[in-house]
């Protein structure tokens, strides 16, 4: 059993978990904080890198410390610090790393930097132990919507990526487009389900000669036109609450279809009988839904995680690392953080 303090500081969430790993993938979660700072972000309609920086300066320590006396645990009861250190806002990524580094040097602990996509891919595992390898990964956020697929932990191969706009970022733009607020995510799909999604026939992007790669400008710029050729001005004054639920309902079915389409010929193509879809965007009430009815019609079984593990967490951060412990395994003192991660090939 090994027990792991995992911090997730990559984007505009401070959050910090105490995970047990057992045996067999099996994992108790002790304390799993996430601190939002979605208020610091609303009023400028869009994360601000340096506000997200020091906000996690204000909240990271203090969140430590509330959860290690949630836990009824002292830190040099801890197996290792583990830490997100890549893809994200560079000075984000700092204050968490900073901070796993210290403590894990003060304490005389491992300390393990994971990459948060891996994170991501490895979530639906903190609640179902038991998804084989190989599986097809569709991870969907804001800041990435690609197709993996994993043939063992840590081993996965890149097989389909956005060309442009990941889909939370097309959800994002489109909600500040109609001046819904933000995040636009949960904003969209909540109004979507009392609009028409064939209201409009908004384009499902295609990358010419790949098809499992996504596009979602096309997209977002057909919601731009749609809104200028009704006569209003951007945000729209002249349109109805229902007329919005239209336009959110039909542009939430084009990300849906386009999202499924390349999941299902990626399994039928890498020959995966196992879909896993993550990522916040993986919270989407429709995407859960239609993806789940299709892998049903299809014969693949598709494993969806809680929302609280779909959005940033550090329980998924913690999960990564306490596996990597538990191999041995730990990162050097001079690991730096880095904003981007490779985006074709292996993600190791
Ligand atoms: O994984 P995540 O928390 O952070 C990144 O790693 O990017 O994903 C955040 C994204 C945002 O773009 C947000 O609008 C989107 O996930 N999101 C949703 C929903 N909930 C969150 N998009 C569509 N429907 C939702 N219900
Ligand atoms: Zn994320």
């Amino acid at each position: 059993m090994i027990t792991v303090l995992g911090i997730e500081s990559s984007c505009d969430e401070t959050a910090v978990c105490i995970l047990r790993l057992g045996e067999a993938n099996h994992t108790e979660i002790l304390v799993n904080l996430v601190a939002s700072q979605h208020e610091v972000h609303r009023p400028h309609g869009g994360i601000v890198p340096e506000l997200a920086s020091r906000q996690h300066i204000r909240t990271l320590a203090p969140m430590v410390q509330a959860a290690l006396s949630q836990a009824e645990m002292t830190a040099d009861q801890l197996a290792g610090v583990v830490v997100t250190c890549r893809p994200g806002l560079l000075g984000s990524l700092l204050v968490g790393l900073s901070y796993a580094k210290a403590m894990a040097y003060a304490l005389g602990l491992p300390f393990i930097g994971v990459s948060h996509l891996e994170g991501h891919l490895n979530a639906p595992y903190l609640e179902t132990p038991d998804i084989p390898h190989p599986h097809l990964a569709l991870l969907v956020s804001g800041g990435h919507t690609a197709l993996y697929a994993v043939t063992a932990f840590g081993e996965q191969q890149l097989v389909g990526a956005t060309r442009d706009d990941a889909a939370g970022e097309a959800y994002d733009k489109v909600a500040k487009m109609l001046d819904l607020g933000y995040p636009g995510g949960p904003i969209i799909d909540r109004r979507a389900q009392t609009g028409n999604p064939k209201a409009h026939s908004f384009p499902r992007g295609q990358v010419k000669g790949q098809p499992l790669d996504f596009s979602f400008s096309g997209l977002k710029t057909a919601v731009r036109y749609h809104l200028e050729a009704q006569g209003g001005s951007i945000p729209p004054d002249n349109l109805s609450e229902s007329a919005i639920n239209d336009i959110c309902a039909s542009f939430q079915e084009a990300v849906v279809d386009a999202l499924i389409q390349k999941t299902i010929k990626a399994a039928q193509e890498y020959q995966l009988n196992t879909v896993l879809l993550t990522g916040g965007v993986a919270c989407n009430s429709r995407l859960r839904e239609k993806l789940a009815a299709t892998c049903t019609e299809q014969n693949i079984r598709c494993v969806v995680s809680s929302p609280q593990y779909c959005t940033d967490n550090a329980a998924m951060i913690a999960y990564v690392g306490a596996k990597r412990i538990g191999r041995g395994e730990s990162s050097p003192w001079d690991l730096n953080a880095q904003p981007t991660e490779m985006m074709r090939g292996p993600i190791k």
